[in-house]
C-alpha cells in the first residue's frame, strides 16, 4: 500500500487481506459443515460485500437498517438479532429476513404469529444465556451477572417452544477454538435436552477464526462433532474475524506544540474516529512507531476535537515529526469504521480501498452535507 497516494484521514481496506480472510471462512465452511455470515455490527464496510458475498453465506444485523444493508449490499441469508423489536420496524425486517433471533419469551410471544404466518416463512429462534463466557471486560461479556442477553435456563420456558427452529447464543469476544468447546459443554449442560428438536444452533461471533494462531482445525473438528451428536445446521457470525487485520486509518500531523513534552496534534479523532481505544480501552499500533522513549522522539499523539480525553497516547519515532507527515493506524477496519461520529464537526476520514491489482480507490468522501443532515 503506498501511504503517499492516499489522501488523509482515510480508513483503507486492502482488498487482497479481505479476500484472504474471506478463503479462510470458505474452508472452514467446505470443511466442517457450518454456514459463516458477516455480523453487520462488527464489519460493515458494504462496498466489499460482493466480494465476501462469494465467499459467505449472508450477514447478520442488529436492527432493521443492518438487515437492510445487507440484504441490499450482499443478498444471500439475512439473519436478525436483536435484544428487542419495535412494533413499527418488525413488519420490514420480516420482509428480508431469512432467520430472526429473539432474546425473550416475551418478543416471541409478541411477534409470534406474524413470523408464523409470513410469507417469506422466516426461521425463529431464541437467544439463549449458557451463563459460560470467558470474556473478562464485562462491557463485551453477554454472560455477565444480571446480563439482558438471552434466556438463562431458570427463566427458560420450554412451553413456549412450539414455532422455534433454531437456538443462539453468543458469548465470545476475540477468542479462540478451545474456548468454543468449553462453551458447548455449557450449552450442552444448560440446553442439552432442546438441541434436537432445533433445526440450526447459532454459535454467535467472536471467533477470532482469522488472527494468526487461531486454532482452524479445532474449530473444524468441535463443529463436525457437534453436527454429528446433533445433526443440526451450524451458524457461526463472526463480525471482528472479517475485518481482522485488513487496513488501516491514515492520518496526518496538523501541528507540534510543547507542554512539558512534544504534542503532535492529528486530523483525526480519536474520539469520533477510533471510540474503542477509549471505551476498551487500546493502544493502536502505528506503523514505524515505537512505546514513549523507545525511540528518538516521543510525542503525545492527540486529535482534533476540543475533548481534552482525545489522545491516543505517547509513541516514539526514529526522526523528528514534522507537520504533514503521514501516520498509519494499523488494524482500523473492524468496529472501529463502524463506530465512527461527527463529533465536532470534524472532517471525517474518507473511505478507500487498495486494491489487488495494487490501486487505490476512493469509495467515499465526507462532506458539510453530510455533518449537517444528521442533525436539523
Ligand atoms: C449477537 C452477536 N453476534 C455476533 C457478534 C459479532 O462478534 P465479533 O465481532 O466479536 O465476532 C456480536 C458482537 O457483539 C453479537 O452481539
Amino acid at each position: 500500500m503506498n501511504i503517499d497516494t492516499i489522501p488523509s484521514p482515510c480508513f483503507v481496506c486492502d482488498l487482497k487481506l479481505l479476500r484472504r480472510n474471506a478463503e479462510l471462512f470458505q474452508y472452514v465452511q467446505e470443511q466442517s459443515g457450518a454456514e459463516i455470515i458477516c455480523a453487520l455490527k462488527g464489519y460493515s464496510l458494504w462496498s466489499t460485500f460482493p466480494l465476501l458475498g462469494k465467499y459467505m453465506a449472508g450477514t447478520t444485523a442488529s436492527s432493521l437498517w443492518e438487515a437492510q444493508l445487507g440484504h441490499e449490499e450482499m443478498g444471500k441469508q439475512v439473519h436478525v438479532y436483536a435484544p428487542a423489536y419495535r412494533d413499527d420496524e418488525i413488519d420490514d425486517i420480516l420482509d428480508i429476513v431469512d432467520h430472526i433471533s429473539f432474546n425473550s419469551f416475551s418478543q416471541w410471544q409478541r411477534f409470534r404469529e406474524k413470523v408464523l404466518k409470513h410469507p417469506r416463512k422466516p426461521s425463529p429462534g431464541i437467544r439463549i444465556n449458557p451463563e459460560y463466557s470467558e470474556v473478562e471486560v464485562d462491557l463485551y461479556n453477554p454472560c455477565a451477572p444480571r446480563s439482558r442477553l438471552g434466556v438463562i435456563r431458570s427463566q427458560f420456558d420450554a412451553d413456549q417452544l412450539e414455532g422455534i427452529e433454531g437456538l443462539h447464543f453468543h458469548t465470545m469476544c476475540e477468542q479462540g477454538s478451545d474456548v468454543l468447546e468449553r462453551t458447548l459443554e455449557a450449552v450442552v449442560r444448560n440446553f442439552g435436552d432442546l438441541i434436537p428438536q432445533m433445526k440450526w444452533i447459532n454459535f454467535g461471533g467472536g471467533h477470532h477464526i482469522t488472527r494468526e494462531g487461531y486454532d482452524v482445525e479445532r474449530l473444524i473438528r468441535v463443529i463436525r462433532n457437534f453436527q454429528d451428536t446433533y445433526n443440526t445446521r451450524v451458524i457461526l457470525e463472526p463480525g471482528e474475524a472479517v475485518g481482522w487485520q485488513t487496513g488501516v486509518l491514515v492520518a496526518q500531523v496538523l501541528d507540534i506544540i510543547h507542554n512539558e513534552m512534544d504534542l503532535a496534534i492529528l486530523d483525526i479523532s480519536v474520539s469520533a474516529h477510533m471510540p474503542d481505544c477509549l471505551e476498551m480501552p487500546y493502544r493502536p499500533e502505528i506503523r514505524g512507531a515505537g512505546e514513549a522513549n523507545e525511540k528518538a522522539h516521543t510525542y503525545r499523539l492527540g486529535g482534533t476535537t476540543c475533548l481534552a480525553g482525545d489522545v491516543v497516547g505517547d509513541y516514539s519515532f526514529d526522526r523528528p515529526l514534522q507537520i504533514g507527515d503521514r501516520l498509519v493506524f494499523e488494524d482500523m477496519i473492524h468496529y472501529t469504521m463502524v463506530k465512527t461520529t461527527m463529533f465536532n464537526g470534524v472532517k471525517h476520514p474518507a473511505i478507500g480501498l487498495w486494491t489487488e491489482d495494487n490501486q487505490f480507490q476512493l469509495v467515499r468522501e465526507f462532506s458539510y452535507p453530510d455533518f449537517k443532515s444528521r442533525l436539523s
